[in-house]
């Protein structure tokens, strides 16, 4: 335990778009490292909110007709949901346009502004001459002058990623109209980040955290560091406190930290707590996505000292996520969304959880698959831990009934306490993935230990031992589920009251893994954690599949293929048919979301087709017309009343239609969903 109290925050969600799995893994990783700590008795306040500022907030306000204010509490209100959801659960989830952060944000650039740090200057800036208005941040797209990729605004998010000042863009066009931009003269206030060089170079080797975030810094500081505008011209943020500022905010990257403090005052306040406590003699550790290192470690660490408050203590920077091997993408479809895509499938928040915190270590990219999360949900939770924790106590209550009174062995202890200073080390060095396996390791360790050990043979001929054995289980199970509580709380939880505990387990420190587990009678035994199945598995990655396929074709402008149509006139059908023969056909449009050759075959292609109310296995003989690759994406014409087959063991549950020698597939020629019935 250390005696120092802790703030923890997390980076600050704009409130303008829906909470994804690229969000989590900030959020996540600092839920747990809080829960952790907080077992172990240390004193944390845990803090976030919404930045709620800032042009993308005010563009969005404008699409869809409504105030920035709207925008912001529809979406707030989204991520509080979604973070509760998910067990993310902060002591204060603020708004950066409350009150509160304007008061702190206006009295800390008083302060900058009364000690000097703060000038005036005027500036050429990109003005539309079609919109009649300046462009600052989103509003205008140009080139980046570091690296020459497509840049927008203040941020250069498809390039070298660097921060870019206002009128530093190059090639200036309106995001808004597409008007190129002319250059207008516009007053606005610096912030002198240049004085701090000293300061930061002396401060940053002492920086906590992740290792990134250390060295980007340094790096950059020791590179340039030129002065920093921190106005902008517009209505939506906090109003510059100066009288020479008429039309001027500041700009959101000044009050979004600022929104750490404001919203530790609203949480004391609130209970009565002390936020000076925490921001003048504790620790301030902020977890953050690697995209805002520059920020955390340099803007803000300026500002807090130039304002005299105490810097970060720490920044924790997590890698990025892609999905699939693909670079998240919003406008490319490669986006899990956390509400619509996990938690309103009925997938529990836990397994989420564990993926996210034991895929890989925090500073690397992280990918994620529907494959994988289903291989490491099955294998390590289903088969490790819930197998070990479920086979340990149904033979207990099975054989003894209740728990054996009987001491456990010095060597189980041992191994909890190896278990316990593992973790425990590997929690405060910010090495979550390194903290999960060593839970996992103690799970492993007892399941080794049960096999061998093989008590329900055992009992037959010494119940005694077998006794002894079971009882050694069930404190290592105690132990797991003390350890895995700050991880999966649920799942811990529920394993506590199969322990035979009636309270919460959240009331326990981890030290009790090492308190004898008492004679007790064990709750209701049940497995643990439910297996994904292969179907569950498909139909995940079929909605990602579908969502990238669609936003590709979007992005394309076309839903059809245009192959040329090989004519063969065959002599038409002597036979006439009804209207009602007509009508027992069941088609519908589907779409080809994943297909695979059948091993072992020339013709046939195994695909899985969405036809909008699940997805079908159709096996069809067209593999020398179409690759896999061509099929997925593209939407067909499906009879969906035909009864099942097999070809070469493969369930084919529809048919499709395709025209001729090259089986040139019939297909809708405007966009029409998956589902759809074709008269
Ligand atoms: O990059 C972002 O999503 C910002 N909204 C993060 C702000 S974090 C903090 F500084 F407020
Ligand atoms: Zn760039």
């Amino acid at each position: 335990m250390t005696n120092k109290p802790t703030v923890v925050t997390c980076g600050l969600p704009y409130t303008n778009g829906l909470c994804h799995l690229g969000h989590l893994r900030t959020y996540i990783p600092g839920d747990f490292y809080v829960r952790y700590l907080r077992r172990l008795g240390d004193d944390i306040v845990f803090i976030c909110g919404s930045d709620n500022h800032g042009t993308p907030i005010v563009v969005t306000a404008e699409t869809e007709h409504t105030t920035p204010r709207a925008v912001s509490e529809h979406y707030h209100a989204h991520f509080d949901e979604v973070f509760k959801s998910m067990g993310i659960r902060f002591d204060r989830f603020g708004m950066t346009d409350d009150s509160t952060n304007h008061n702190r944000t206006t009295s800390i650039l008083k302060t900058l502004i009364e000690k000097g740090y703060v000038y005036e200057k005027t500036i050429q800036q990109s003005y539309c001459p079609n919109c009649k208005r300046f462009l600052p941040d989103r509003y205008v797209e140009g080139t980046c002058p570091y690296c020459g990729k497509h840049a927008r605004g203040d941020e250069c998010d498809q390039g070298c990623g660097r921060h870019l000042e206002p009128g530093e863009i190059l090639d200036p066009v309106c995001a808004t109209c597409g008007t190129k931009a002319e250059l207008r003269e516009q007053k606005h206030f610096y912030f002198k980040l240049s004085e701090f060089r000293d300061y930061l170079l002396e401060y940053l080797p002492t920086l906590k955290g992740t290792i990134n975030a250390r060295n980007y810094a340094i790096g950059w500081v020791e590179n340039e560091l030129t002065d920093w505008c921190i106005t902008r011209m517009m209505d939506w943020g906090v109003k510059f406190p100066s009288p020479d500022a008429e039309g001027l905010v500041c700009y959101v990257w000044v009050d979004a930290p600022i929104g750490y403090i404001s919203f530790t005052e609203e949480w004391a306040a609130a209970t009565g707590g002390s936020w000076q406590k925490y921001w003048c003699e504790g620790d301030r550790v902020h977890f953050i996505g690697s995209d805002i290192i520059y920020h955390h470690c340099v803007f803000w660490p300026a500002m807090l000292h130039g304002a005299g408050y105490q810097p970060p203590s720490a920044v924790v920077a997590s890698g990025m996520v892609t999905i699939d091997g693909q670079k998240f993408s919003k406008s490319r479809g490669y986006v899990v969304w956390t509400k619509e895509d996990y938690l309103e499938k009925g997938l529990p928040a836990d397994y989420l959880r564990y993926y996210l915190l034991a895929y890989t270590s925090h500073t690397r990219e992280l990918d994620f698959s529907w494959k994988e999360f289903q291989a490491r949900i099955n294998n390590e939770l289903v088969n490790t831990f819930g197998n070990f924790a479920n086979r340990s106590m149904t033979l207990v209550k099975t054989k003894f009934g209740d728990v054996p009174d009987v001491p456990v062995a010095q060597e189980i202890f041992d191994e909890i306490a190896k278990t316990l200073a593992s973790v425990e080390e590997a929690v405060r060095a910010y090495e979550f993935k390194a903290a999960v396996d060593g839970i996992l390791l103690l799970a492993g360790y007892g399941n080794s230990y049960i096999s061998n050990a093989a008590p329900w043979k055992l009992i037959k001929e010494d119940p005694a031992a077998a006794a002894a054995v079971l009882k050694n289980c069930l404190q290592i199970v105690k132990a797991c589920a003390l350890l895995i509580q700050p991880v999966m709380p649920d799942s811990a939880q529920r394993l506590w009251a199969m322990l035979g505990y009636a309270d919460d387990i959240e009331s326990h420190p981890i030290a009790d893994a090492l308190v004898p587990f008492e004679n007790r009678t064990l709750g209701e035994i049940y497995p643990l954690f439910a297996r994904i199945e292969d179907k569950q598995r498909e139909d995940l990655e079929a909605t990602l599949a579908k969502r990238a396929i669609e936003a590709q074709n979007k992005a394309a402008g076309k839903n059809t293929m245009s192959e040329e149509v090989k004519v063969e006139i065959e002599p038409f059908s002597e036979e006439i048919i009804s209207i009602d023969d007509v009508a027992k056909l069941d088609l519908r449009v589907g779409l080809v979301v994943k297909a695979e050759k059948v091993p072992k075959t020339e013709k046939l292609l195994r695909l899985q087709v969405d036809v909008g109310t699940e997805v079908r296995q159709i096996v069809s003989g067209i593999a020398l017309s179409y690759t896999p690759e061509e099929m997925v994406g593209k939407k067909i014409i499906v009879v969906v009343n035909l009864k099942p087959a097999k070809f070469r063991g493969e369930e084919s549950n529809g048919m499709l239609f395709a025209a001729g020698e090259s089986a040139s597939l019939l297909v809708p020629l405007l966009d029409v969903a998956p589902g759809t019935k074709v008269h």
